[in-house]
C-alpha cells in the first residue's frame, strides 16, 4: 500500500509540517536536577535528521513544588532549565524540523523507586492517587489557581523560545486527568461533581489562559485518554455523546490539536456503535479538530506490556495507513520505534522494512 497518505504536508496556525508522523512525547530521565543537557538535544536533533514531521518532548514539569515524582525529569522553569530547552529547539530548527514541548504536572504520584522526594506533598483534586488510596492533598483553590497560572507561564516561555507549538499532558491518570475521572476527583466544590463536564472545569481554565498566554495563531494540543495507568480499563465517555460533552468546551476554550492516546491505534473507540472507528476518529468526527492518533504504530505490543519486560517485534504499518487513507485522523504520533530508531520515519519513507528495529525495555538505558 502507498505511504503517500503519511508524507503529505500538514499546516495548522504556527505549525507547518513537512508529514504526518510526530514523535509522541516519552519521558527518558535523562535531565540530572531537571535541565536537559546537550545530550538531550542532540537525541532530539537526530529525530529532526531523521525527518520526523513533528517532535513533541517528553513530558517537562510546570513550576509547583510538588509537579513531578523524578529528579531526572526536565523541568520548564528556571534559568538553566530553559537554558537547556532554548539549545534543544535551536538544534531541532538547525536540522529542519519543527518541535513543542508536552507540559505537566503529574499530579498525586508513587515515590521514586530511588526514595528521593519532592519539596513538598503531591497534589490532586482529593490527594488519591488510586481510587480510595491517598498519596497526597487535595488542592486548595489557590493551588489550583497557582497551576492554571505555572502552565500559563510555561506557555509564554514555550512561544519565547522559538518552539512551535505546545503539548498539555491531559492523559494518562496525571494532574490534569485525576480531575476529569470520578475514581479520583471526589471534590464537592465546583471543581468536581457528577458531571463530566463540571470535572472538567480546571482543564477548561487551563486551556483559557495557556491560550490567552500564546495568542491565537500559536497550536496547541491536549492530549488525552480513556485509560488511566491507574486503571486500564477506565473510561471518561462511554458513548459518543458524552464524549462530545466532554470535548466541546476544550475546543471553544482553544485546543486546536487533541492528541488522542490509546494503547493500540486499531482498537474502535466504541464497541456498540457499528463502527470501527478509533478514539481519534471519533473526536475529529465529533469536535471537527485536527487528531492525532497514537499506539503500537509499527510494532506487535504495546508500551506498558514493554515497561514489564515484553519485547515487541517490527509490524506491517498497512492498518495505519487504510485509516490515515480515509482522513480518519490527521496525524500519526509514533513512540518506541522513534525511541530505538531515529531514522524510522526514512525507512518508511524508501520501504526498508527489513531494517527495522524491535523494542525492548533496554533501549531505555541509553539515548541513541
Ligand atoms: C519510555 C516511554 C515514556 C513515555 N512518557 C510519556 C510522557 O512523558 N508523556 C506522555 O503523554 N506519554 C508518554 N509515553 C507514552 C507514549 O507517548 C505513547 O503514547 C506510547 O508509547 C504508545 O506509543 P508506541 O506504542 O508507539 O510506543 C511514554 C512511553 C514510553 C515508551
Amino acid at each position: 500500500m502507498s505511504t503517500n497518505a503519511l508524507f503529505t504536508p500538514f499546516a495548522l496556525k504556527s505549525l507547518q509540517l513537512k508529514n504526518r508522523i510526530v514523535m509522541a512525547p516519552m519521558t527518558r530521565s535523562f535531565s540530572p536536577h531537571g535541565v536537559p543537557g546537550a545530550d538531550v538535544a542532540a537525541y532530539y536533533r537526530r529525530r529532526a535528521e531523521g525527518q520526523v514531521g513533528l517532535i513533541l518532548s517528553e513530558g517537562t514539569v510546570v513550576e509547583r513544588p510538588a509537579s513531578s515524582n523524578d529528579p531526572n525529569v526536565p523541568h520548564f522553569y528556571g534559568e538553566a532549565a530553559l537554558a537547556g530547552w532554548q539549545h534543544v529547539i535551536d538544534e531541532v530548527h538547525a536540522a529542519g524540523g519543527q518541535m513543542g514541548p508536552q507540559l505537566w504536572h503529574m499530579g498525586v504520584m508513587a515515590e521514586h523507586r530511588s526514595g528521593w522526594k519532592p519539596s513538598e506533598q503531591f497534589e490532586g483534586p482529593s490527594g488519591l492517587l488510586k481510587p480510595g488510596q491517598p498519596a497526597g492533598k487535595a488542592m486548595s483553590e489557590n493551588d489550583i489557581a497557582d497551576t492554571i497560572a505555572a502552565f500559563a507561564q510555561a506557555a509564554a516561555d514555550t512561544k519565547r523560545l522559538g518552539f512551535d507549538c505546545l503539548e498539555l499532558h491531559g492523559a494518562h491518570g496525571y494532574l490534569i486527568d485525576q480531575f476529569f475521572w470520578a475514581g479520583l476527583n471526589e471534590r464537592t466544590d465546583s471543581y468536581g461533581g457528577d458531571d463530566l463536564t463540571q470535572r472538567s472545569r480546571l482543564a477548561v481554565e487551563l486551556v483559557k489562559e495557556v491560550r490567552r498566554a500564546v495568542g491565537e495563531d500559536f497550536a496547541i494540543s491536549l492530549r488525552l485518554s480513556q485509560w488511566k495507568q491507574q486503571d486500564y480499563a477506565a473510561r471518561l465517555a462511554r458513548t459518543p455523546q458524552e464524549m462530545e460533552v466532554w470535548l466541546q468546551p476544550l475546543a471553544e476554550a482553544g485546543v486546536d490539536i487533541f492528541h488522542c492516546s490509546q494503547r493500540r491505534f486499531w482498537e474502535p473507540e466504541f464497541e456498540d456503535e457499528g463502527s470501527d472507528l478509533n478514539f481519534a476518529g471519533w473526536v475529529k468526527k465529533l469536535t471537527g479538530k485536527t487528531t492525532i492518533t497514537v499506539g503500537s504504530v509499527g510494532l506487535s505490543g504495546e508500551f506498558l506490556a514493554g515497561f514489564a519486560g515484553e519485547a515487541s517485534e517490527p509490524q506491517s504499518i498497512e492498518e495505519l495507513l487504510r485509516r490515515l487513507d480515509r482522513n480518519e485522523f490527521d496525524l500519526v504520533a509514533v513512540g518506541r520505534q522513534l525511541i530505538v530508531d531515529p531514522n524510522w520515519v526514512e525507512k518508511i519513507r524508501e520501504g526498508r522494512g527489513d531494517e527495522m528495529v524491535g523494542f525492548s525495555r533496554e533501549a531505555l538505558r541509553t539515548l541513541v
